[in-house]
């Protein structure tokens, strides 16, 4: 069911705002809470259409998964232990589920797995992974060597020694989970920093993830034992949103509480400052982290001037998902804002280059697609329109922002897709309009 939903110019945005539970760290919680021999309580996991597949996905597997009232606790198989599955695994949208759980299900001696998704999921590569785990002595099947289903007959792995060739989190831990169980050790080295919320959590509990100069070393593992607890921090990628709207809304200020500031996560806020935002915070992780080797602060967002900026190669695996709202600050900017080096967001939900360019086309922006990224010419507003989703959450909620910012006001058609993330977008949005 498809919904369209009018988001209309608002004069400022006020107040504070907890956003929901970080996405890549909740799958995360749920996937090594899976493998893991002991218990794990989960607090703040987020509820939102991505995270639940990865809950059912676990619980398929053999996982026990309790939902308390404010938390979760997930009683695990052990790493060798998943249990066969009945029936296909279908990831729903969530392509971190697809890219991961390979990894585990990989070394599942005598054991077959078929992985499927919606049809954004089917047009998304698998090959990125199944290159590797193959190296490692995996059996994969995908649909044109390239797509899902994906099929996983697992079989005993070993360690390998691989580059990336393109920074990847996803790839990146499919692979350091892989060698949890496989014979000898593994080196993962990518050519630019990702996020490493997986590394984090591995530290967390023990394992000993080495860590220098780009690459990642892991070993053969009898067993995973997590932090007693995790608790998920609030997701940046998710209050990027309110983010971009406190600083395109004039007059706004906005709080932003219990955001993961994990440095591999805040390519945008430092994109953001560069274009002439304010935002105040500690980017810099001086605090303890929560848990799992996280850490979290708040925000204090001001609206003001922005100018155009180029973001570099180096700086899109740091704000990958947020490389559209870059768009969006772009065309309320003065001069050109350019994104280089962001190939990667054609394989996205959707193929962001494309969609963000004529979304943002459509409301009046002047934006040209690129081989690898996108060139705004800024001209200080945008008109408004209509924009679709394409199923995409984040193009959804992009439309809203869009909307609130603009001269005339946007209708988001898909609008329910933002459920893939942000259930409680919209209303979070009119909570911030002052009284
Ligand atoms: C994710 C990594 C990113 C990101 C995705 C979530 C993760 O993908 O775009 O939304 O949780 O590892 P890549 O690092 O593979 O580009």
């Amino acid at each position: 069911m498809s919904s369209t939903v009018r988001f209309d110019p608002v004069r400022r945005l006020k107040g504070s705002l907890t956003p929901p539970a970080d996405k890549s760290i909740s799958h995360r919680s749920a996937l090594l809470g899976a493998m893991a021999s002991e218990p794990v309580r989960v607090r703040n996991y987020l509820d939102a259409a991505d995270t639940n597949s990865t809950l059912a996905a676990m619980a398929q597997l053999g996982a026990l998964v309790d939902r308390h009232a404010d938390h979760l606790v997930i009683r695990g198989t052990g790493l060798r232990e998943a249990a066969p599955a009945l029936g296909t695994i279908d990831v729903g949208n969530a392509g971190t589920l697809m890219r991961l759980l390979p990894g585990w299900l990989a070394a599942q001696e005598g054991r077959s797995y078929t992985l499927d998704g919606d049809a954004s999921i089917r047009g998304r590569p698998v090959d990125r992974i199944a290159i590797p785990l193959r190296l490692m002595g995996a059996r994969l099947e995908a649909r044109d060597e390239r797509f899902p289903p994906f099929a996983v007959h697992g079989t005993r792995l070993h360690g390998i020694d691989y580059t990336l060739p393109v920074a990847s989190a996803q790839v990146k831990s499919c692979v350091l989970l892989a060698a949890l169980m496989a014979d000898g050790e593994t080196i993962v080295r990518e050519p630019e920093p990702s996020r490493d919320h997986t590394e984090r959590m591995l530290l967390a509990a023990g394992i000993q993830v080495q860590r220098t100069d780009g690459a990642v070393r892991v070993v053969n593992q009898d067993e995973l034992v997590l932090d007693e607890e995790i608790i998920v921090p609030a997701d940046l990628s998710s209050a990027a949103f309110a983010i971009a709207a406190g600083i395109l809304v004039p007059k706004s200020r906005l709080v932003l509480r219990g955001v993961n500031t994990n440095w591999t996560r805040t390519g945008f806020l430092k994109i953001a400052q560069r274009m002439g935002a304010i935002i105040v915070g500690d980017l810099e992780e001086h605090g303890a982290p929560l848990t799992a080797g996280e850490p979290t602060g708040d925000l204090d967002v001001t609206a003001g001037p922005l100018h155009g900026t180029t973001v570099e190669s180096w700086e899109v695996p740091l704000a990958i998902d947020e490389l559209p709202l870059v768009a969006l600050l772009g065309c309320f900017a003065e001069g050109e804002t350019i994104v280089r080096g962001a190939a990667e967001l054609k394989v996205k939900e959707s193929d962001r280059i494309q969609t963000v360019v004529d979304g943002l086309n459509g409301l009046g922006g002047q934006l040209e697609a690129t081989d690898d990224g996108f060139v705004v010419t800024g001209t200080g507003g945008l008109r408004g329109g209509t924009i679709h989703s394409h199923g995409d959450h984040r193009l959804a909620m992009l439309g809203a922002v869009a909307g609130l910012a603009s001269r005339e006001g946007v209708e988001v058609v898909g609008m329910d897709a933002a459920d893939v993330s942000y259930p409680g977008f919209a209303a979070d949005m009119a909570g911030l309009l002052p009284s």
